[in-house]
Formats: structure tokens, sequence, C-alpha cells
């Protein structure tokens, strides 16, 4: 397959877009598309500075190369979530720290074990909950509360197309309206709540990938010891059979997906929750504790109890 541009070798063709780029041209067209996702969404404000959530994955690190170089103010946040398993969480952090370096862009750390008091690998022993759960919502919590501490108006995160397509359809299949409605390219900010924007949002995996690799952003391969076997992965396998079987499924499920919810979202959003600051931390919740404190107050019951 040859460039669109050049005639030159191709390094990736997309059929759904009908094109095959070279290493040369592929990284400014990519470039273009987050830029794209960014305007059409109004992502960031002219001058805003940008926290960039930086997982150590190819997706984020592809997203904080992409913005710094498309002029954006960018700083990098990492939340270490102490898995021990295979080196994950300590690799991981060695890739964000050598893409730092590379963009000379400052990185903020969250520590886990500090915060938490342990591990998220230790977390089903102490509380019995699935490790992704209090995964994701203590990686929420303090992506927020990192935000706020260090004065950034919105955070970008490195969720793509076929994350996109498998949460909604996981959504669907559930019928679990309520995340649907949080399911955005933008979550705008609420009180208490900075913005969360994802431009890469239709750009796919592979696309995120080459883009890392052409450009030399420094990743971490392994995907977190607790995804194996998950329901996701299997959803994932599933939207890449329909993709090949007809490219822009993808594509169609997601944007069509965002235009029925703009629609729909002024009905939803008359039903939202009322929400009050959580009475140990202030975080914004709808209970009397905020989830992650609820959390935290088991870790703490359980280290109690086994010291
Ligand atoms: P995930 O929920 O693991 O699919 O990750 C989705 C996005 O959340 C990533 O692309 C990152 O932007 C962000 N993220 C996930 N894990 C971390 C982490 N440990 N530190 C900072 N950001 C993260
Ligand atoms: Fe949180 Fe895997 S990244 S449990
Ligand atoms: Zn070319
Ligand atoms: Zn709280």
């Amino acid at each position: 397959m040859r460039c669109k541009q050049c005639k030159e070798k191709a390094v990736l063709f997309m059929p759904a877009h009908r094109l095959a780029l070279c290493k040369g041209h592929y990284p400014s067209w990519f470039r273009k598309q987050v830029q794209r996702a960014i305007d059409r969404f109004r992502m960031i404000r002219p001058g805003e500075r940008v926290l960039v959530a930086v997982s150590g994955g190819k997706d984020s690190g592809a997203l904080w190369h992409a913005l710094h170089h498309l002029g954006y103010e960018t700083e990098g946040l990492y939340m270490h979530l102490g898995i021990r398993i295979e080196g994950y969480s300590d690799q991981s952090y060695e890739a964000v720290c050598r893409l730092a370096e590379k963009l000379g862009r400052p990185l903020h750390v969250v520590d886990f074990q500090e915060e938490l008091g342990m591990g998220i690998d230790e977390v089903r022993g102490a509380t019995n909950r699935p490790p992704c759960s209090a995964c994701g919502l203590s990686k929420r919590y303090h992506m927020n509360q990192a935000a706020r501490r260090l004065g950034f108006s919105v955070i970008a995160t490195g969720h793509n197309l076929d994350d996109e397509a498998v949460t909604l359809l996981n959504n669907v299949l559930a019928w679990n309206t309520e995340f649907m409605v949080r399911q955005a390219p933008v979550l705008p900010e609420d009180e208490g709540f900075v913005r969360k924007v994802k431009p890469l949002i239709f750009l796919e995996e592979k696309q995120t990938t080459v883009y890392a690799l052409v450009e030399g952003v420094p990743f971490e391969r392994d995907e977190c010891p607790f995804s194996v076997g998950s329901t996701n992965l299997h959803l994932k396998d599933v939207m890449y059979r329909l993709e090949a079987h007809s490219p822009g499924t993808k594509r169609r499920f997601v944007e069509g997906f965002f235009q029925w919810r703009a629609q729909w979202l002024d009905k939803a959003l008359k039903t939202k929750p009322d929400l009050r600051a959580c009475a140990v931390c202030g975080y914004p919740t709808t209970a009397e504790v905020c989830a992650y404190c609820r959390l935290k107050a088991q870790i703490q019951r359980h280290l109690t109890i086994v010291s």
C-alpha cells in the first residue's frame, strides 16, 4: 500500500477513511484529527493550560505528545496505582517519566499507596471489591482533586474510539442509561468538578499505536494485569470483528450515540441528582459520604484489624 500524498510506502491503511499514509505524512494527519475533535466539541479554550492524565499506555502517551506538538501548554498527571503484579505500575511510571523528559514538560504524581494506604492489587483482600471498580473510582476522584489543587480547569484523557464503542456497547447491553448520560466527548465543569475531555474520541486504537510508534513515544506495552479475561476485552473482540466486516461501524455507533445523546440530554438533565459536599472530604456526592471516602474507610478498618 502506498501513501496517498507522496506514494512512499504506507505505515497504515485506514479502510474506514479509505486512506493510506506514510510515516512522514501520518503524524500530521493524526494531529489534525485531534485538533478537529477539540474544535468540534469546544474541548479546550484559547490559552487554557491542559492537565493530561497519562497512564503509561500508548493512547494517553500519544495524546500528550500530540497536544504538545499542536502548541497546547500541557502538564502530565500520573497516578501510581501500586500494582506490583509483573511490575506493572513501576514500568508504566518509567514510560511516563521518559515521555515527560522527551517533551520537557512537568509531571505530577499521585501515589495510591500513600493516599489509600495500599496498592490497588491489595484492595480486594481488604474490601472484597473487584480491583477495577475501586481503581476506576479512585482514579476519577484523584484526577479531579489533582486538577483542582494544581489550578487546572481542564483534564484530557486518552480514551479512544475503541474504548468508547466498547463502553457504549456494555452500557447498551445492560441499558445502563445513567452511565450513558455521563458518556460524552466533554464532561462540562460542574460545582466541584473540573471539565474532562477526550480528544482521541474518533481515533482508533490502531491509529494511536502507530502514532506512538512513528513518533517514538515511550509506552508500556503490557495491559493492566487485572484486565485479562475482562468483559471489556471480550467486547473489544466483538467490535473488532464487526469493524473488519464493515469498516466505519465503530464510528457510526459512537457518533450516532453522541448525536442522539445531545438531543436527549436536556430531558435527562432535568432528573440530575442533587449533589452535596462529602461530610469527610468535601467532594461533590449524592450521599452523606462520597464513594471514595467509603472505600478508604473500609481499607482503614481492614488495616486496623490486621495490625
Ligand atoms: P482506562 O480507564 O484505564 O481505560 O484509562 C482511560 C484514560 O484514563 C487513559 O487514557 C488515561 O488518560 C487515564 N488514566 C488511566 N490510568 C491512569 C493512571 N494510572 N494515571 C493517569 N491517568 C490514567
Ligand atoms: Fe485499574 Fe487495571 S488499571 S485495575
Ligand atoms: Zn507520504
Ligand atoms: Zn469524600
